[in-house]
């Protein structure tokens, strides 16, 4: 695949670890979708930092393979963009190696992930939980990545990334791109539809508190019915309202309308027709995509080819920066005959 040297290049990646849910569809996958005709685009699935977690071998496979096709599905162009397997580009690993030695274990603890994975996995706080975030550096910065679409919980991830970025330009002299964030207005934060002061998250105990891109049609609007929301019965946003300002968010987003559009249309209408016109307009949207990907995975060959064309690019461009970042931290390199 040929870059555009006229356009910056955009990293992000999620975790194969279950069903993504709206949340990450919101917060992530739509914008990489939406930006892949302005940027060189390059999207790969974290399988690496799942091992941070214990999970079956074979779900992890099956979850990677899954993630790929519902990238796809989702809209992202593998003509366009380059979409890999991390762990098929060892660079990845290498990386992480050398920013182990320029970041401090103090920097790691004081992550909210690491905080709250460490409570929930308290049998099982590893050191890749701890490293977590210099890995994802690494695959940042190994494409001298401009800007990173994320949704803010993994804000703190970048400002770490930019950080170590910083500090080995400074030492070494500079290598690695500084990379911003992409965090959209609306989207970047759904919560949970039971919890509405928690983000929403796929590995909820509670089924009722996320939506799956894998839920069906009755089982998207039965879920938004169970939403919890306040007593008002009035659709408006407001911080003492964060059931019903949540999904007047998702609402907006897949309506394609504002805010100000949303509590203008629902102006006078109670929760229980908002609640249900949220989910009919989130089900037109992900029961197709569910049903893409579906017929997508039937085709293992087409995937495993589109992951083996992407692989050789990541591998292409991350060695560049490796062998940088290798003769720059003194690691010697013999003259090639
Ligand atoms: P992951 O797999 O948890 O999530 C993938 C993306 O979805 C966003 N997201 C949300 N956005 C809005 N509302 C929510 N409730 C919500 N839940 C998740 C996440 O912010 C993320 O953008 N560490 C990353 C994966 C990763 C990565 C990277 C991302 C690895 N290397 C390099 C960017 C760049 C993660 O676990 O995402």
């Amino acid at each position: 695949m040929q870059f555009d040297k006229d356009k910056k290049i955009l990293f992000s990646a999620a975790q194969p670890s279950g069903i993504p849910t709206i949340g990450n569809y919101l917060g992530a996958i739509k914008n990489w979708v939406d930006l892949q005709d302005e940027y060189n685009c390059i999207y790969s699935i974290a399988d690496l930092h799942c091992l941070t977690v214990k999970r079956e071998p074979k779900d992890l496979r099956r979850q990677s393979l899954d993630l790929l096709a519902l990238y796809i599905a989702c809209g992202v162009n593998p003509e366009k963009c380059v979409l890999f397997m991390q762990s098929h580009v060892p660079a990845h690993a290498e990386l992480t190696w050398v920013l182990n030695t320029i970041t401090y274990p103090g920097e790691m603890t004081r992550m909210t992930q690491f905080k709250d994975k460490s409570l929930r996995h308290a049998d099982n706080v590893n050191m890749g939980l701890m490293d977590y975030p210099v890995l994802m550096a690494a695959d940042i910065l190994l494409y001298q990545t401009d800007i990173v679409p994320i949704g803010s919980d993994q804000k703190q991830h970048l400002e770490i990334a930019r950080d170590i970025a910083n500090r080995f330009n400074n030492r070494y002299s500079p290598t690695f791109v500084v990379p911003d964030g992409y965090i959209p207005k609306v989207g970047a934060r759904i919560m949970s539809l039971q919890d509405p002061l928690h983000k929403m998250s796929k590995s909820d105990d509670n089924e009722n508190a996320f939506i799956s891109l894998e839920d069906d049609r009755d089982t998207i609007i039965r879920k938004f019915k169970r939403a919890v929301t306040d007593s008002d019965n009035t659709v408006a946003v407001g911080e003492d309202k964060p059931g019903i300002t949540n999904l007047i968010n998702i609402y907006s987003i897949f309506a394609n309308k504002t805010i100000e559009e949303t509590q203008r249309e629902f102006d006078g209408k109670g929760y229980g027709e908002f609640k249900v016109a949220v989910g009919e307009v989130v089900a037109d949207k992900i029961v197709p995509i569910k049903e893409e990907k579906e017929r997508i995975l039937k085709d293992k060959a087409y995937l495993d080819d589109i992951m083996i064309k992407g692989a050789e690019t990541a591998n292409y461009l991350a060695n560049k920066t490796i062998a940088k970042v290798y003769r720059k931290v003194g690691l010697y390199t013999p003259d090639k005959k």
